[in-house]
């Protein structure tokens, strides 16, 4: 029964799509768990280069099924331009599908998002403004929508006033913001119901069967370690569980048929939005590292907050997850630097501290004690082996192996599928 999760070690962007991309070649079918399209997930291969919101990344291959699980949150606007969009390009998408107990981003959660955000005034979290947050609150106040009831067209009707009325009094009430109209919402969800009626399952049973034949299953991670609801920097996160307990309850599959659970690091670190980061590189060296590596958001276009790689978090994130292995992408951004650093453990209110702690406000004090090591001049950029790597490149590698307490699977060494120094199985 095996099921293999790859599941972002960061704040996301990872690179969880090329990597996926990757994998998916050796695998039957991949599948989304959390989130929603707050994600971006790049993918570069023969067939073009895609940014997936919420179609899972191993789309471009054929024969290859997609899952929603029930764990996502879906905007029906969003995934159904997605397939569109997918189609015009020449991707196959007839075995893409979505769970009926996945819950629906309504209109008044986007504007929500907006109005909360906006309320929090400096202290904003920086969300991508797709009505994550606010989804998933109705979920557990179990006030939401789900995919499966749009497909009721008898009582649709009420739960949708129903909604609207309640929403509609936070909306005015609380925010002063304009009224969703119920009669418009309504018309929405009765086209969506007809546009998604074909790809509609209960996705659990597929995930269950596709297990217990045997068939080969990636479990498509969203977000990173670091934005986890319950484990990352609080409450600068997401509204999902984006390590490996969201992939169980996200999808209805069992702890034991998974196999391995990878995590994908960056050589170094990014997060797009507030909240603490302890190895941010501000000023001109952060400039340079960001125009250098592009780092602007796949969803929002917002540019990235880059620093040097965060060990202790890492760390941390591998011991939440349970990691089996790591890939670690763009390693090249870092070719041609006289030096590279490490954090290894944080200084704060004149102590050390080993291990990322759960008080914000602490984590926002620390400062990163850095490990420097020697960088490399000649390219790792699009090298297939490990032997093609300078020795310094693969001294940076292994020393990261050591303080995160993983081995590297997989180096990507450039956004293409082909561009990956495959060192030790994933799939198998
Ligand atoms: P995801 O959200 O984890 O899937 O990551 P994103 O797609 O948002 O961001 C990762 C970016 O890095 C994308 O533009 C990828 O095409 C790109 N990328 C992935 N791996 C590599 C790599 O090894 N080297 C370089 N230079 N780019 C990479
Ligand atoms: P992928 O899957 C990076 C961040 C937002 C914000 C916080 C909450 O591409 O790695 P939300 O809209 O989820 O309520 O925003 O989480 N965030 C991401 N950052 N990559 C992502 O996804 C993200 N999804 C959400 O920037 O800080
Ligand atoms: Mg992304």
């Amino acid at each position: 029964m095996p099921a293999y999760a790859v599941i972002g070690g960061q704040w996301g962007d990872e690179g969880k799509g090329k990597v996926i991309d990757y994998l998916a070649g050796q695998s039957d079918c991949v599948v989304r768990y959390a989130g929603g399209n707050n994600a971006g997930h790049t993918v570069v291969n023969e067939r073009g280069e895609f940014q997936l919101h919420l179609v899972p990344s191993g789309i471009c291959w054929p024969g290859v099924a997609g899952i929603i699980g029930n764990g996502v949150v879906v905007n029906p606007d969003v995934l159904l331009g997605e397939i569109a969009g997918l189609q015009r390009q020449g991707i196959d998408t007839g075995q893409l599908f979505v769970s009926d107990r996945a819950h629906v981003i309504m209109p008044y959660h986007i504007l929500l998002d907006h109005l909360q955000e906006q309320a929090r005034g400096s202290g904003a979290i920086g969300t991508t403004g797709q009505g994550i947050g606010p989804a998933y609150v109705d979920k557990a106040a179990r006030d939401g929508i789900r995919v499966g009831d749009l497909l009721d067209a008898k009582h649709l009707p009420e739960q949708v006033r129903a909604a609207v009325a309640l929403k509609n009094r936070v909306i005015t009430g609380l925010f002063d913001g304009d009224p969703i109209d119920a009669d418009q919402a309504l018309a929405r969800c009765r086209e969506w119901a007809e546009r998604l009626r074909p790809v509609v399952r209960p996705t659990e049973q597929m995930v269950q069967d596709l297990l217990e034949q045997g068939k080969r299953v990636i479990l498509e991670g969203a977000q990173g370690t670091l934005l986890d609801l319950d484990h990352g920097s609080y409450p600068y996160v997401t509204s999902s569980s984006p390590s490996i307990g969201g992939a169980i309850t996200g999808l209805g599959i069992n702890p034991q048929s998974i196999k391995g659970v990878v995590g994908v690091f960056k050589a170094y670190s990014t997060r797009v939005g507030g909240g603490p980061m302890p190895t941010e590189m501000l000023g001109q060296a952060g400039d340079d590292l960001r125009e250098k590596a592009r780092e602007y958001g796949t969803t929002t276009g917002r540019a990235r907050r880059v620093g040097w790689f965060d060990a202790v978090a890492a760390r941390y994130s591998r011991q939440i997850n349970g990691f089996t292995g790591m890939v670690l992408t763009r390693l090249d951004i870092l070719d041609g630097m006289d030096d590279v650093k490490i954090c290894v453990g944080y200084r704060a209110d004149g102590g050390e501290l080993n291990r990322f702690p759960a008080n914000t406000a602490l984590l926002e004090r620390c400062e990163p004690v850095y490990e420097k090591l020697a960088g490399w001049h000649e390219p790792t950029a699009s090298a297939t082996s490990a032997a093609q790597l300078p020795a310094n490149a693969l001294a940076y590698v292994r020393r990261i192996e050591a303080l995160v307490g993983c081995n590297a699977q997989i180096i990507s060494t450039g956004p293409s599928r082909n561009e990956t120094i495959a060192i030790n199985p994933i799939i198998n």
